[in-house]
């Protein structure tokens, strides 16, 4: 296996598997040989159905699949024992996709239930996450690190300060963590997606009317160009603490 970009052969864990980004991640790591682990908090029959896909798509590779609560440490700590079993050592490549944003534009409208959960499932999770997988990747020297950020961690996007705060708390950590890490040539970036369509959070355009016109482009993006820039990332090694803005314009 070549030590620098090459991914065939390594273990991929993506959170939120279940959902568009993370299923269109899935998709184009299986096609490299990337074996994966999957979580999915509720939507079962959604990965299911992606890991038919996904053999289809590359037989050789190992697939685990993980029902995680990613708000929940010991879901995390579970999952974690679970890989290990299944697949003999830790992920070589972490996407921290699993995501939850309530609409509260206001913070008058947000109490502080949701702005801790927010926290919680979207800063925190990926905190833990870092942590479980870190270690083995410093002792082997290798790792690549992916955040799921949004444009709402510069302020922008259509939610409110709970989720503009969980985000721009991933973009501060991945900034410093990629400081920290690179010794151990490990890499750690986050990508800023706006508007992607094909998602639970954005079905289509119609479920928010308007909403396609104020995007200079004039579309939603769609999950495979999110999956597009992971892919480069974690084939990309040199390239470090950046926050990629995937916004069809929208600044
Ligand atoms: N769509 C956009 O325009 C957009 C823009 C900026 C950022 N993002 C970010 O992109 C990421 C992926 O979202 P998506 O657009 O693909 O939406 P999605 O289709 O709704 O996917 C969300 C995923 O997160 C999982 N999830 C939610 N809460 C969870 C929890 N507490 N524990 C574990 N898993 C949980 C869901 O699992 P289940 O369905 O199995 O419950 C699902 O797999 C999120 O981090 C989101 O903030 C999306």
């Amino acid at each position: 296996m070549s030590q620098l970009n090459d991914i065939k052969g390594r273990l991929a864990l993506i959170t939120g598997a279940s959902g568009g980004i993370g299923a269109a991640c899935a998709r184009q790591l299986a096609s490299k040989g990337t074996h994966l682990a999957l979580t999915y908090m509720s939507s079962l029959p959604n990965i299911q159905s992606l890991t038919i896909d996904l053999h289809s798509l590359n037989k050789d590779i190992r697939i685990s699949i993980h029902k995680v609560d990613v708000g929940k440490a010991e879901d995390i700590d579970k999952m974690f024992s679970e890989i290990d079993a299944q697949h003999g050592h830790r992920p070589d490549i972490l996407i921290s996709n699993a995501g939850y944003g309530k609409r509260i534009p206001q913070i008058w409208d947000i109490d502080l239930e949701e702005f801790d959960y927010t926290i919680n499932v979207n800063l925190r999770a990926s905190f833990i996450l870092t942590k479980g997988c870190v270690e083995y990747m410093r002792n082997q020297r290798w790792g690549r690190i992916v955040f799921m950020s949004s444009i709402a961690a510069q302020g922008g996007g259509i939610n409110g300060c709970h989720y503009a705060a969980s985000k721009g708390g991933i973009s501060g950590m991945m900034r410093n963590l990629s400081t920290r890490l690179a010794e151990y040539n490990i890499s750690v970036n986050d990508v800023a997606p706006a508007m992607i369509g094909d998602t639970g959070m954005i079905p289509n355009g119609a479920a928010f009317p308007g909403l396609t016109e104020t995007i200079p482009l004039g579309r939603l993006g769609v999950p495979e160009e999110v999956a597009n820039v992971v892919t480069m990332l974690v084939t990309t090694g040199y390239m470090t603490g950046q926050s990629l803005l995937l916004a069809g314009g929208l600044k």
